[in-house]
């Protein structure tokens, strides 16, 4: 007959090996080693019959003996719990946790309305560098170098480059175009532009345009003016009102800014159109000669329009949102609410 301390030794390598991939194994186990008639109170019931000076150091072994069998047990609790003689105690038919799913960017939601608009009138889209140089982003639009039109957008200059700037608008990409792509042209051109502004409600270093430029023979402001009137009516709907005031542009001549009527009380006066019942959308006007030159285009054959809107702007009008920061804190209580737009 082995002794206490040698049997308690040969069921302690059984249960280090022991691996229950089931929980009936688990439960075989449980009633094997901590059962009422379990091998843990079976040994502990041996105790008597071990010399008295040698018990108190035997109680300890059983101790731990029956503390390694219960730690076993209790770590493959999870076999158990999941499927008992009772059946699951999970119900596996409850719908699960749904996992936070991110929503599209509102400015690239109208960004993307935008361009569709467009090209579904035979419009494609370019995209241009954020990082132009100065030909592009001024020279080429008929801004030299002391021209008093450039301290109209107070630039970001790039130090390791007298030549470089961030693109102040996208008017730059028009430039690209006109200089790489065959007549005539039609494109779109999104992207974001940057300016020397300090940030507020109603100003920010960084911001997104869209440019339109249509260049082609017999090109009238007329078409200008019927594409605009489009694009109002297809993004803001059908009773959206427009007017042209003249402006000046250094690249269009001549040059417009367009209004559209509120789109928020419709013409009788509130806070978003300052009580005038029209908000400014939009920069415009027909592309001037010079800058047709620029590119080896002959204005007595080609002419063209050109626009340029602020995405925000759009954004601001469609969905009135009122503080141009809340596009870049990623507030998901603000992007949140553009699900599905
Ligand atoms: N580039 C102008 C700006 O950022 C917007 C603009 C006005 C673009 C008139 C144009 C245009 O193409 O024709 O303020």
């Amino acid at each position: 007959m082995p002794s206490l301390q040698e049997q308690i030794q040969q069921f302690e390598q059984e249960i280090n090996a022991f691996q229950p991939a089931t929980a009936a194994e688990l439960e075989d186990y449980r009633i094997r080693f901590l059962g009422a008639k379990g091998i843990v109170k079976h040994l502990f019931g041996e105790i008597k019959t071990v010399p008295a000076e040698q018990r108190k150091d035997a109680g300890q072994l059983l101790n731990a003996f029956k503390l390694l069998a219960e730690q076993k047990h209790e770590a493959f609790k999870d076999l158990s719990e999941t499927a008992t003689a009772k059946g699951p105690k999970v119900d596996h038919t409850m719908p699960g946790i749904p996992l936070p799913l991110g929503t599209r960017h509102p400015l690239r939601v109208v960004e993307n309305k935008i361009v569709s608009i467009f090209e579904r009138i035979g419009f494609s889209v370019a995209t241009g560098p954020e990082i132009e140089d100065d030909w592009h982003n001024f020279t080429s639009l008929n801004m030299p170098l002391d021209h008093p039109a450039r301290d109209m957008q107070d630039t970001f200059y790039v130090s390791s480059n007298p030549d470089w700037v961030l693109r102040t608008h996208t008017s730059s990409t028009q430039a690209r175009i006109l200089e790489t792509q065959p007549l005539p042209i039609r494109v779109i051109c999104p992207g974001r532009v940057y300016r020397n502004e300090t940030i507020s409600a109603r100003a920010h270093c960084f911001f997104h345009q869209c440019e339109g430029l249509y260049v082609d023979k017999n090109v009238s402001f007329a078409d200008l003016k019927q594409t605009l009137y489009y694009f109002v009516t297809e993004m803001f709907g059908e009773n959206t009102k427009v007017r042209f005031r003249p402006s000046y542009f250094p690249f269009t001549e001549p040059s417009a800014e367009m209004d559209i009527s509120c789109t928020v009380c419709g013409g009788s006066g509130c806070n978003l159109c300052k009580h005038s019942g029209w908000v400014e959308i939009l920069g415009c006007g027909m592309v001037h000669p010079n800058m047709l030159r620029n590119f080896g285009i002959d204005p007595e054959v080609y002419t063209g329009f050109a626009f340029g809107m602020g995405v925000e702007r759009i954004t601001q009008v469609k969905y009135q949102v009122n503080d141009l920061r809340l596009y870049s804190q990623n507030d998901v209580r603000f992007l949140r609410q553009f699900q599905g737009i």
